[in-house]
């Protein structure tokens, strides 16, 4: 996968502060190394996400958008490795981060919905739960916590937050499981949130849903948005 090249050529250093761009990804080849082989599934990839921005990454099933995502936040599994080529997230060189500073930026600058909302969930516990957990990572009381996490809900609109609060999981629909984890994902208040395929598995009305709610939640937040999907090929 080759992204468009960027309109102006991401700068590193001394783009701190307001100006820098909520993601630049410059020239990221990535590779696993699967039965003692290693193979590149990105070559030379390079975009740009400006602060509050959304950036759509489309690409056939295998292409490596997971991979493009995951390798943002350090999360490619261990047989995976950024071979070359530099991400920075508000200005902040991701591969300079110590363990302290990338939980941080895990922590409160972004946060990442993965590919199946499903699995983000836990399905021994109830969406108040593991909702009001996200909350408390950032510092809240336990009260608080149970207070934010209905007000969130109400935000992914759901209409009635105190029923799904008491629910599990699997007494969800998929895209009110959607909803949920985005309401997670929102808990620290990113300024990149990264959505991997966000509607897949979803019909086509819901489809619509979750994304029109995508959209009116990052132009109410003013977060930056990493949005991927797949096309046939
Ligand atoms: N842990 C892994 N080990 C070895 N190869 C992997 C691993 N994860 C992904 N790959 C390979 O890397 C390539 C890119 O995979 P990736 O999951 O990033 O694609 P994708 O664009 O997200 O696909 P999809 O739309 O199906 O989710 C694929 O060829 C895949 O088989
Ligand atoms: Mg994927």
């Amino acid at each position: 996968m080759n992204g468009p090249p960027p309109s102006a050529f991401p700068t590193f250093g001394g783009t701190k502060g307001e100006q820098a761009d909520a993601l630049t990804i410059v020239s990221l080849t990535v590779s696993y190394r699967s039965r003692g082989r290693e193979r590149e599934v990105l070559q030379d990839v390079t975009l740009r996400v400006k602060r509050g921005e959304t950036y759509g990454l489309v690409g056939e099933s295998g292409c490596g958008k997971s991979t493009a995502a995951l390798a943002v936040l350090r999360y490619l599994p261990r047989n995976g490795r950024v071979k070359a080529g530099r991400i920075s997230i508000g200005g902040r060189d991701v591969a300079a981060l110590d363990a302290d500073a990338l939980l941080g930026m895990r922590a409160s600058a972004v946060s990442m919905v993965y590919q199946d909302p499903g699995r983000a969930l836990n399905p021994s516990l109830t969406i108040a739960h593991q909702v009001s957990e996200a909350f408390e990572v950032t510092g809240v009381s336990a009260d608080d916590a149970l207070a934010r996490t209905a007000d969130m809900l109400k935000r992914v609109r759901i209409a009635s937050p105190e029923r799904v609060m008491e629910s599990y999981p699997h007494q969800l629909s998929g895209g009110m499981q959607q909803r949920v984890v985005i309401a997670m994902a929102l808990a620290c208040n990113p300024e990149l949130l990264i959505l991997d395929e966000p509607t897949t598995g979803l019909d086509a009305t819901v489809e619509a849903e979750v994304l029109d709610l995508i959209v009116q939640l990052r132009a109410e937040i003013g977060m930056a948005v990493l949005l991927s999907a797949t096309t046939s090929p």
